[in-house]
């Protein structure tokens, strides 16, 4: 592959880096190098190759750092392959994930400029003892699907790993396939 991989992830309490942490390492059992870094801290794609984004879902929305991000960086993006996963649905209840994979669409239509060469949702976790004041608020009202929720983690390594593997493919120049 051309370049090294930017894996840049938005989190607010850490699993979503830690799954960006194993798409890198897949990738790099694959001989490609990889950096992983909070979106937040990358400044410019120069010497990158192709850019792997993972953010969140919160309130129907992707994570702001990834939305700033691609508002920021919207022009220079378009000179890379980009590949895109969300975390956000807490269980494997198909109406739970079909509704994150709307939001996600949803969100990913007002960039209609981007066209990634893979888009994934993965699982979420989630933990009610960690939660920040704001996001404890949302978790306390009645009719909130995160009220009452016990702590869950479904993120699918196995699934990250695997997804990883596909992108190394699918990023890989044509003419080398
Ligand atoms: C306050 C709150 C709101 C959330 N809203 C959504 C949502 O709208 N859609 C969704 O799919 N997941 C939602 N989630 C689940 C998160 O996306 C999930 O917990 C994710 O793993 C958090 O990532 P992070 O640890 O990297 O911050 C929400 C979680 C919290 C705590």
């Amino acid at each position: 592959m051309a370049g090294t991989i930017l894996v840049g992830y938005a989190t607010r309490y850490g699993s979503t880096r830690e799954v960006a942490e194993a798409v890198a390492a897949d990738l790099r059992e694959r001989g490609e190098t990889v950096e992983v870094r909070p979106l937040g801290e990358v400044y410019a794609l120069d010497g990158y190759g192709p850019v792997v984004l993972g953010a969140p879902m919160y309130m129907g929305r992707l994570h702001g750092d990834m939305l700033e991000f691609l508002t920021w960086h919207r022009e220079s993006l378009q000179e890379h392959p980009v590949a895109v996963f969300a975390l956000g649905p807490l269980t494997d209840e198909p109406g739970e994930v079909e509704g994150c994979h709307a939001q996600l669409e949803k969100e990913l239509a007002k960039h209609a400029w981007l066209h990634p060469v893979s888009v994934e949702l993965f699982g979420g976790k989630y933990d009610p003892g960690r939660l920040t004041f704001a996001h404890r608020l949302v978790a306390m009202l009645p009719g909130t699907p995160l009220h009452n929720r016990p702590a869950s983690d479904a993120r699918d390594w196995d699934a990250a790993r695997a997804w990883a593997t596909d992108l190394a493919e699918r990023l890989q120049p044509a003419s080398v396939r």
